[in-house]
């Protein structure tokens, strides 16, 4: 008897377990992602931390893994980062991360080879050229090709341009001259055949910056180098996306036969100190607590001219769908993004689609409400 009892209890347990195990997996599943909802359209994808990486940040991972199809690592696989000493590699962050995104299926876009800004500390001293065309040999032969295939994609070469189209000094350019760039596709072609291969920049949908990019891209092909993409990294205002602008780029761009992506956006609902429109990493200001409007909260108003923003941009992705390839969040949820520290440090900013308690926002749920204008517009 006190068997008998004992087993109708057990079942009752397991059924119960059954309906709360039910009960969690359809609120899980209540919340649309982008992923899906863009599967036929481009890859979603977010930047990832080094905690988020190492799977630290728990909550971030499992949003991850529900939301986006692409990853780059925000900072782990930048020259400071892998080759922190002259010929000396520290390849663990970049391994996890190649791990992580294999066992997800996930694809790596890796960010970024070549690139004027988080350079090792060694190279402030290279002086002489010879040094500096070895350093990029070897890093590009080594990083590049360690990876060939396992990442989806590189970010060859990162930000060689200026505002008004001409190529950015840097110790590349001063060293090597104007060629470094196509030497350096010519490298990444060799060390990594079988992953794509892209040009990566801020402000290519300004006019002239958008002609420096294209004269790069023509250089790259007129070599006979492999260009695969060119990466619009869409660090804009909330309130003043250049839509004319970007549809034009996405033209061009498309015009040129190669993929074109949209690679770190985020929309800030902050000023910066100069009220232009630099993504210049080195553009930085001291700490003010008067331009830190939403320290406690982001008020409706704000919130809903940055969901119209996103809702007008990914309609215009849809648009160009056939042409675009990507789309990448430059983190995961508010309180990990970039803005709140650049380029005035300690400030709360909100660019992106999820808050800092991993919720999504209404600009979340606008992006994805875009898709179903889409389709009705297309059936
Ligand atoms: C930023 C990272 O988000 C920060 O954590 C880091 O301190 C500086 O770099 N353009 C790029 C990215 O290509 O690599 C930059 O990422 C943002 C601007």
């Amino acid at each position: 008897m006190i068997k008998r009892y004992s087993y109708i209890f057990i079942i009752t347990l397991a059924a119960l377990g059954c309906a709360t195990n039910k009960k969690t997996t359809t609120q899980a599943t209540q919340t649309p992602s982008l992923k899906e909802t863009f599967k036929d359209d481009f890859l979603t994808g977010t930047a990832m931390s080094a905690r988020q990486i190492e799977g630290k940040d728990t909550a971030a991972v499992r949003l991850i893994k529900q939301q986006f199809n692409a990853v780059t690592p925000e900072n782990s696989m930048k020259a400071e980062m892998i080759e922190p000493e002259w010929n000396t590699y520290n390849f663990d962050m970049a391994d996890k991360l190649v791990a992580f995104a294999a066992k997800n299926n996930i694809k790596v876009n890796a960010h970024t080879l070549i690139w004027h800004s988080q350079l090792p500390a060694f190279m402030h001293h290279v002086q002489n050229a010879d040094s500096v065309k070895q350093y990029v040999e070897h890093h590009i032969n080594t990083v590049a090709g360690r990876y060939d295939g396992k990442v989806y994609s590189w970010d060859v070469v990162n930000e060689a341009l200026n505002e008004d189209g001409t190529l950015r000094n840097s110790v590349f350019l001063e060293k090597l001259g104007p060629d470094y760039i196509v030497d350096a596709f010519r490298l990444a072609q060799q060390a990594s055949p079988h992953s794509k291969l892209y040009y990566n920049d801020y402000n290519i949908e300004e006019p002239e910056k958008r002609a420096g990019a294209i004269a790069i891209i023509k250089k790259i092909q007129a070599a006979g180098v492999r260009i695969d993409g060119v990466g619009i990294q869409g660090h804009w205002r909330a309130d003043n996306a250049p839509l004319a602008g970007i549809e034009e780029s996405i033209k061009a761009f498309a015009a040129l036969g190669i993929e074109v992506m949209f690679t770190e956006l985020d929309l800030s609902v902050l000023r910066n100190p100069w009220d232009n429109n630099t993504a210049d990493v080195s553009a930085t200001a001291k700490a003010d607590p008067g331009m830190n409007p939403y320290a406690n909260s982001l008020p409706d108003s704000v919130a809903q001219i940055q969901s119209k923003s996103y809702t007008d941009l990914f309609k215009l992705f849809l648009k160009y769908k056939k042409n675009i390839s990507r789309v990448t969040f430059w983190g995961v949820n508010d309180g990990q993004s970039w803005l709140n520290n650049w380029p005035v440090s300690g400030r709360t900013n909100y660019p992106l689609l999820f808050d800092r308690n991993f919720n999504p926002k209404p600009a979340f749920y606008s992006v994805i409400a875009t898709a179903s204008s889409n389709k009705a517009q297309t059936h």
